[in-house]
């Protein structure tokens, strides 16, 4: 069972006698009591930070930092900043229970669930971060003020968690690319780790938002997946932009309403149009329904 932290409850004397349960995390206080113990014995502190309606993809994240470090910190929080659109805001599925008899058997450490007012105070000064083109590229495009928000939260609990590796998914290509960026210019001390995707034996990419998809339109869903290997196979003998041009035609033909197609370069995630750059990435936003997916697959 997970415990809900009490003060005089220190984590680094559990670790130290090997019987450490998952510690449940409320408020800021209670967190930096405790990473101030583990920091001052020299503990690595890895970090996952989710929006919870955890997955296996999440799981992925959280075992590979349970390996790689002494302790795991896993974060909870749905940020309001990051979502442009209320409506989306007030649907992302929320299931906190069951998300912390997850995280405890993935042999995390801590989960920390805040409150809204203990992420941002009102003193909280928001960070100033060029994201260059980034913030006009994809994502940035399509979802205003997204990655600002992005920014604010993972700032917040970088300087709260002070982890020495922290895990994002290649799921959400660009994130790490701003993520990263992010690191570079507040110059912070923590590796960022990408992993891989993880799909279901169908294909279709784990996501929270799955959850709010019906059976048929899960296997709708699939329509991505199928795309994009496609993409894949045409990348073999046509141009970005050509493949782009069939990408559009497809959708349009299917249930399916496409957001964007883009075939990118990996590193500054310009669209590619009639040369190949290495490691290209074809990255993809569609609707099924009223539920906002995203996908991506490297292609050469
Ligand atoms: P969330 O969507 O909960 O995702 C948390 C992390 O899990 C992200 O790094 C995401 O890329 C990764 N992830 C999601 N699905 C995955 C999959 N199928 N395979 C591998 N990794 C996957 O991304 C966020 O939350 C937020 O923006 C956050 C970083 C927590 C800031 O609020």
């Amino acid at each position: 069972m997970a415990k809900t932290v009490k003060k005089d409850l220190v984590l680094s004397a559990c670790v130290e006698i090997n019987c450490c349960k998952l510690l449940v995390i409320n408020n800021v206080s209670d967190l930096t009591l405790q990473i101030s113990e583990l920091k001052s014995l020299g503990k690595k502190i890895g970090f996952v930070p989710t929006m919870g309606a955890l997955h296996i993809g999440h799981a992925s994240l959280m075992k590979r930092s349970v390996r790689e470090n002494d302790i795991t910190v896993v974060s909870i929080f749905v940020n309001p900043r990051q979502f442009n659109n209320p409506e989306d805001l007030a649907k992302y599925p929320r299931t906190i229970e069951t998300d912390i008899e997850f995280v405890e058997k993935t042999g995390v450490d801590i989960v920390f669930i805040p409150e809204e007012d203990d992420v941002y105070p009102v003193n909280f000064s928001v960070p100033e971060v060029d994201l260059g083109r980034l913030e006009v590229l994809m994502e940035g495009r399509m979802r205003p003020g997204h990655f600002d928000g992005v920014v604010q939260v993972l700032t917040r609990f970088f300087q709260l968690v002070q982890p020495d590796n922290a895990y994002f998914g290649l799921k959400d290509f660009q994130q790490v690319a701003v993520v990263r960026k992010m690191v570079e210019y507040l110059h912070l001390p923590v590796n960022i780790i990408a992993c891989p995707i993880y799909r279901e034996s169908s294909g279709l990419a784990f996501s929270s938002r799955n959850q709010r998809l019906t059976e048929a339109q899960k296997e709708e869903a699939l329509f991505i997946y199928k795309s994009l290997l496609k993409a894949k196979e045409l990348a073999k003998k046509m141009t970005p932009v050509q493949i782009a041009e069939i990408m559009k035609q497809d959708y349009s033909d299917s249930s399916m309403e496409l957001e964007y197609f883009e075939i990118v370069d990996p590193v500054t995630l310009e669209s590619l149009t009639d040369e190949w750059t290495p490691d290209a990435v074809a990255c993809v936003v569609a609707y099924v329904g009223e539920v906002r997916l995203i996908d991506n697959m490297q292609l050469n």
